[in-house]
């Protein structure tokens, strides 16, 4: 028993005469809901300069290996400028009928220069083209927020030499701990922006590699010279292996995990400030322009561009999140996932500059509520590991020493006074060393001015730190 054909007029209706996308292999138009579910260009569009830059320097190659002519490279590089003025003017015409930023800027070529614009392809394709376009994106990006993150340290310098006598409780697990100068805190977040930038340096020096002339993945036939590509396009080496260069996007990762570690970076520190100017803490005062009201409550003057910069740090996360898990089972070469690289990865430069973006001038109009700051200093023993120390300095064992101090903080705590405010006789009752000179460790301006290790907050330190930066920071705009 056969099985019948099927009857004719079960065939499906013929397609709606729409042209082929994909040349000469194809009977069929590729089917709307396959366009609209494939396109990249409602994103990858933001590649349109580096894509045209990538272009540019393609054809110049080709002219001078004589692939192209030379006029021929001089008018597709007219041509391309041309419709670069187009996309930035915002008369460009973008249809998903053509699938990506590639397509759309080579059809306009070639709509203007014919034939000369269909050579623009020769050895090229758009696997090692979009990983090159991408790789341009992400090193201006990688300026970009360099750029911003100096300027946030430039803003936190500014309040550290504006407060740079301030000494305010420093704390752990919350509680308060030792004192320390403002300026000192306020330095340690240059010093993580410091670290992140250079992160981003690292990380700038394996995007900066060409990956153009790795062709779809085997590399090409034709001579193409692709040295001359790189020191066009100011990349500082040539990818060396075509299959692993058209492909990997472990350089997005790596510059989404240092967006990502940044974004925590600044999360800490939105944290840290919503807590110090709660009426609670009233440590600092925000410009009240960064802040917001509330609806309901007449009296709210919120944090809330603090706690966007904290909750911003989640999208940055879960973007690398994203990267990773989107590489994670490719095999080798290139797979059409990699399209889905360049929503996250744009989404964490765009989160990062506009992070920054607020960040620095809200640094810039904060001041620390130092009346607040001085009535509550001498609070909490801040200044019990000064005396400790003074102890210790004067030949008791740590542990003995540590022993003691702590007695007479439970006595200071009994009768609820400061240390200092112990008389002589209670010192001596728990503490056989006692002399008066000891109380030069006392008070936490006292317990700031002992300090005298290097990184440590003694004033003659914060101050050299002070001029570190400023030094730094006046030079390349960074560290
Ligand atoms: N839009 C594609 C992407 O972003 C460009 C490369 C497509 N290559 C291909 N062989 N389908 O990855």
């Amino acid at each position: 028993m056969s099985v019948p054909d099927p009857p004719r007029d079960a065939a499906p209706p013929a397609p709606p005469e729409r042209p082929k996308a994909w040349g000469g292999v194809f009977e069929q138009a590729t089917d709307e809901r396959v366009e609209r579910f494939s396109e990249s260009v409602s994103f990858d569009r933001r590649l349109a300069d580096d894509d045209i830059d990538g272009s540019i320097a393609h054809a110049a190659m080709l002219a001078a290996q004589g692939l192209i002519g030379a006029d021929e490279a001089a008018r597709i590089r007219a041509a391309l400028e041309e419709i670069r003025a187009e996309i930035r003017a915002g008369t460009f015409e973008f249809t998903i009928a053509k699938e990506d930023i590639h397509l759309h800027v080579e059809s306009a070529l070639t709509a203007r220069l014919g034939d000369s614009g269909r050579r623009l392809h020769t050895a090229r394709s758009r696997n090692d083209q979009v990983a090159t376009d991408l790789r341009l994106w992400c090193r201006r990006s990688i300026d970009l927020v360099d750029a911003a993150a100096a300027a946030l340290q430039r803003a936190f310098l500014g309040l550290a030499e504006r407060e740079a006598d301030l000494v305010i409780p420093g704390y752990t697990h919350l509680r308060r701990a030792q004192p320390v100068l403002a300026a000192h805190q306020l330095l340690a977040w240059c010093e993580k922006l410091d670290r992140d930038r250079q992160r981003l340096a690292d990380c700038r020096r394996r995007v900066n590699v060409l990956p153009l002339g790795s062709g779809a993945l085997a590399g090409t036939s034709l001579p193409i010279d692709r040295e001359q590509v790189r020191a066009a396009l100011g990349f500082e080496a040539t990818a060396a292996n075509s299959l692993d260069a058209a492909s990997d996007r472990d350089f997005a990762c790596e510059l989404a995990f240092v967006i990502a570690l940044m974004g925590v970076h600044l999360s800490q520190w939105a944290e840290e400030w919503i807590i110090w100017s709660t009426e609670e803490f009233g440590f600092l005062r925000l410009p009240e322009n960064f802040c917001t009201g509330s609806s309901i409550m007449p009296q709210k003057i919120n944090p809330d561009v603090l706690e966007l910069v904290r909750g911003k740090s989640a999208r940055a996360i879960g973007n690398l999140q994203a990267l990773l898990v989107l590489l994670k089972g490719l095999p080798t070469a290139y797979n059409r996932d990699l399209q889905e690289d360049k929503e996250p990865l744009f989404d964490s430069v765009d989160t990062i500059l506009a992070v920054l973006g607020v960040a620095a001038p809200l640094v810039a109009g904060t001041a620390f509520a130092r009346e607040r700051v001085a009535a509550s200093i001498d609070r909490g023993h801040l200044d019990a590991t000064s005396l400790m120390e003074a102890l210790i300095a004067a030949g008791t064992p740590q542990r003995t020493a540590h022993e003691t101090v702590g007695k007479l903080v439970r006595r200071a705590m009994r009768r609820g006074v400061a240390l200092d405010d112990l008389s002589d006789e209670e010192f001596s009752a728990d503490c056989a060393e006692w002399n008066a000179s000891l109380r030069s460790a006392l008070g936490a301006s006292r317990a700031v001015g002992r300090m005298a290790s290097f990184g440590s907050t003694a004033p003659a330190r914060v101050a050299d730190q002070i001029k570190a930066w400023q030094r730094r920071l006046s030079t390349d705009g960074g560290g």
